[in-house]
C-alpha cells in the first residue's frame, strides 16, 4: 500500500512545521495520560485529545482514517488500547480499572504536517510483569531510534528494536503484522519500519527523512486478531500488550525526536547518539 509512493524528504522549514505537530501530539498524550484513573472511560480520554487539538488549531489524522479506501472510518482522535488490546482500541464506554495498562496512540496535523506517537500508562498500581513489559517496550523504541543515522539502513533500526526486546530473560511477543512507517504530509508513508529485521538490509536512511518507530510487544505470544468492528486488535492468548511510538526527524548531524518535549535529548545522549534540533 505504501511502497508505490516515494520516500518524502523534508526541508528544514518543513521539519520545523512537523515539530509543531509533534509538540501538539506530545501535549495530547500528556493531558490524556494525566486523566487516567480507575473509573475513567476511554471516551473521556478521547475527548481530552479533541480538546488539545482544538486548543492548538490542529486537526486529527486518526479521525475518519480508512474512509478513503472504503474501510470503516476510524471514529476517534486517539486509539486507546487496554490490557489485551494491542492497538487501534476504539474509545468508548470501557471503564479503566486499577491495575490495567492503557496504550494511547495519538496524532495531530498542523499546517498539513503530521505527528504520531504512543505511550503505555499504568492505571494505579500495576503488577510487576505489566510494568516490565511497558518498560521493555519503551526501551526497545529508544534502542531502535538510536540506530537511526544518515547512511544506516531501516533494517538496522528494526534489528535494534528486536534485539532490545529479546535481551530480557523473559521472552516478549513482538508483533509482526503492524510496523512503524515514514511520516510527513501523510501519517503513513514509505518506508515501513518493522520491529524485527536484519542489520544492513532495507532502504537507506538519508537526511530529511522522518520515521515513526513503534514497537508493540506482549507478555505472551505474537498472534493477534482483529475484532468485528474492523479496528480493535487483540492478542489471541489474551496476554497484555504495550505500545510506544515516537516521530523522529533525521537531520544531517543528529536526530530530533519531534514528539518528545525535550526533542529526545536525554534518551539519545544516554545512548551516545547526537541530538540535533532546528530551534
Ligand atoms: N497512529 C497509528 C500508527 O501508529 C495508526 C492509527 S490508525 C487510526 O501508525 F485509524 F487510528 F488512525
Ligand atoms: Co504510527
Amino acid at each position: 500500500m505504501f511502497q508505490r509512493e516515494r520516500v518524502e524528504i523534508k526541508t528544514a522549514d518543513q521539519i520545523r512545521l512537523m515539530r509543531r505537530a509533534g509538540l501538539v501530539t506530545a501535549e495530547g498524550l500528556r493531558a490524556m495520560g494525566a486523566a487516567i484513573r480507575p473509573g475513567a472511560t476511554t471516551a473521556e480520554l478521547d475527548r481530552i485529545g479533541r480538546r488539545v487539538l482544538a486548543e492548538h488549531g490542529a486537526r486529527s489524522n486518526f479521525l475518519d482514517y480508512g474512509a478513503d479506501w472504503g474501510y470503516p472510518p476510524y471514529p476517534g482522535v486517539a486509539c486507546i488500547s487496554v490490557n489485551e488490546v494491542v492497538v487501534h482500541g476504539i474509545p468508548g464506554g470501557r471503564v479503566l480499572e486499577e491495575g490495567d495498562i492503557v496504550s494511547i496512540d495519538f496524532g495531530a496535523i498542523v499546517d498539513g504536517w503530521h505527528g504520531d506517537a504512543a505511550r503505555t500508562f499504568p492505571v494505579g498500581e500495576v503488577d510487576g510483569a505489566s510494568r516490565a513489559l511497558s518498560k521493555a517496550t519503551r526501551r526497545s523504541m529508544w534502542d531502535g531510534i538510536a540506530r537511526i543515522r544518515v547512511g544506516a539502513r531501516v533494517g538496522d533500526v528494526s534489528h535494534g528494536v528486536e534485539a532490545s526486546l529479546r535481551s530480557h530473560e523473559r521472552p516478549y511477543g513482538i508483533l509482526r503484522e503492524y510496523t512503524g512507517h515514514g511520516i510527513g504530509t501523510a501519517m503513513h508513508q514509505p518506508p515501513d519500519v518493522p520491529n524485527y529485521g536484519r542489520p544492513g538490509k532495507g532502504p537507506r536512511i538519508v537526511a530529511g527523512m522522518c520515521l515513526c518507530v513503534e514497537p508493540m510487544a506482549t507478555l505472551g505470544g505474537e498472534d493477534v486478531a482483529e475484532l468485528d468492528d474492523g479496528w480493535t486488535v487483540v492478542t489471541c492468548d489474551s496476554s497484555r500488550a504495550a505500545h510506544w511510538e515516537n516521530t523522529v526527524a533525521v537531520l544531517p548531524d543528529g536526530l530530533w525526536v519531534l514528539t518528545e518535549p525535550d526533542g529526545g535529548r536525554a534518551e539519545l545522549e544516554a545512548r551516545g547518539v547526537p541530538f540535533a534540533s532546528l530551534d
